[in-house]
């Protein structure tokens, strides 16, 4: 069975090469050449960092939005898609705090996180996994594939999503920026 766990690797190797890393908000990440997605959470002996996730369920998607997204989501790995985007995301204490009901409520009726981020598919791929169960620095790594024709759609999604009240919750981010070697 194909592991729920990945552990992403900044270091001198991988598929991936690192064209930035910006500190969006909080503390950033040092910079490596490269980005390797390996399955499991063995520590990695050639990482200058390693950040761990595990994919799991919904949390907050409602049937008739799973049903849309599952209709027009693509695959990762897209011959075409040859940008990436890893986004580690950590949320502040007060969200934690807060009722799944007021977390789902931020999330789409005040921030329309689904609703904006469905404009963009199926130009971006994308899978979620949480990592704040993991002991981990972030809560979520956020992965993102596309082709090079939709990386200005993709800022217009990141600036779209940053600009909405969720983000009032993201105390530490930052944007890893890929191309496939
Ligand atoms: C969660 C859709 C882009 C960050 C979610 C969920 C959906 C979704 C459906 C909820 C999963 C659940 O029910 O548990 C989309 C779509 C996007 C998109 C269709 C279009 C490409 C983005 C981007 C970012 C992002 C660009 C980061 C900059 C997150 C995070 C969560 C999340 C951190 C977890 C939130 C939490 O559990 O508190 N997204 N998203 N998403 N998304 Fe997006």
């Amino acid at each position: 069975m194909e592991s729920r766990f990945t552990s992403f690797v900044g270091g001198p190797t991988g598929p991936w090469k690192v064209v930035s890393i910006r500190a969006i908000s909080g503390d950033g990440l040092p910079s490596a050449g490269h980005l390797d997605l390996r399955e499991g959470l063995n520590e990695a002996e050639d990482a200058v960092w390693q950040l761990r996730g595990v994919t799991s369920n919904l949390r907050y998607t409602q049937e008739t939005e799973r049903k849309a997204l599952a209709a027009v989501q693509p695959p990762l790995s897209r011959p075409e898609a040859r940008c990436a985007a890893l986004i580690p995301i950590r949320k502040t204490a007060a969200w934690w705090l807060l009722a799944q009901d007021e977390r789902r409520a931020i999330i789409e009726e005040q921030s329309r996180h689904i609703a904006i981020g469905m404009a963009y598919l199926p130009a971006v791929a994308r899978k979620l996994f949480h990592a704040r169960d993991l002991g981990e620095p972030f809560d979520f790594l956020t992965w993102f594939e596309f082709a090079p024709d939709h990386a200005a759609g993709f800022d217009a999604l990141l600036a779209a999503l940053r600009a909405s009240p969720e983000w009032d919750y993201v105390d530490r981010e930052v944007e890893i920026r890929l191309e496939r070697v």
